[in-house]
């Protein structure tokens, strides 16, 4: 069970959140797509709260985020990391991951993009500025075998237009 709470009320691992627990980006109003992401933050940018993904261009979902700029981002029960690895696996261009992982959407309040139904927390972010990973500013060499194939992140930050929370996210 969630309910909307303003961002600020939120208590989060950000260390261990995307990077352990994962999460779905779902984009596209007309043709909503999940994809698994670890990649990314929270934080405040342009006095707003502000959700950032990394996306490769390669993926079917930096297509649909360039087309219509809008995500939600869904972090969903420990007992869903099959539909996760799946939604992370496939893609949405030959297959309704919806449908193969067993999620259901909610329609979003306050973006066209619908939430997982299935999520313990999800944001609504409206995307307010995107930019290229880019490797002539890398001074670590070693980042540069996160891209055998050259295959460059762009970097999406989605201004936070509301908070879904289950009672783990809030304080006690
Ligand atoms: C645990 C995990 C984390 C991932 N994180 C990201 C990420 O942050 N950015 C990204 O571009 N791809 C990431 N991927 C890969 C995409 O989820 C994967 O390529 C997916 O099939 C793309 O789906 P799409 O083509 O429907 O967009 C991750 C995959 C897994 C399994």
């Amino acid at each position: 069970m969630v309910c909307r709470i303003v961002p600020e009320r939120l208590v989060l691992r950000p260390f261990h959140l995307l990077d352990q627990e994962w999460a779905l980006l779902v984009a596209g109003a007309r043709s909503p797509n999940p994809m698994t992401v670890s990649w990314g933050g929270f934080g405040t940018l342009w006095n707003r709260p502000v959700v950032t993904v990394c996306v490769r261009p390669s993926r079917f979902t930096f297509c649909l985020l360039e087309t219509e700029p809008e995500f939600t981002l869904n972090v969903l029960p420990e007992s869903y990391r099959g539909a996760l690895e799946l939604c992370g696996s496939r893609s949405g261009r030959d297959l309704d991951k919806w449908r193969a992982a067993g999620l259901e959407k909610v329609p979003g309040e306050t973006v066209a993009v619908p939430r997982v139904a299935q999520a313990e927390l999800s944001f609504e972010c409206r995307v307010l500025a995107s930019m290229n990973v880019t490797p002539t500013r890398f001074l670590e060499p070693s980042l540069e075998e996160f891209y055998p194939e050259k295959d460059y992140h762009r970097v999406f930050l989605g201004e936070v237009r509301a908070v879904f929370a289950s009672d783990r996210f809030l304080e006690h």
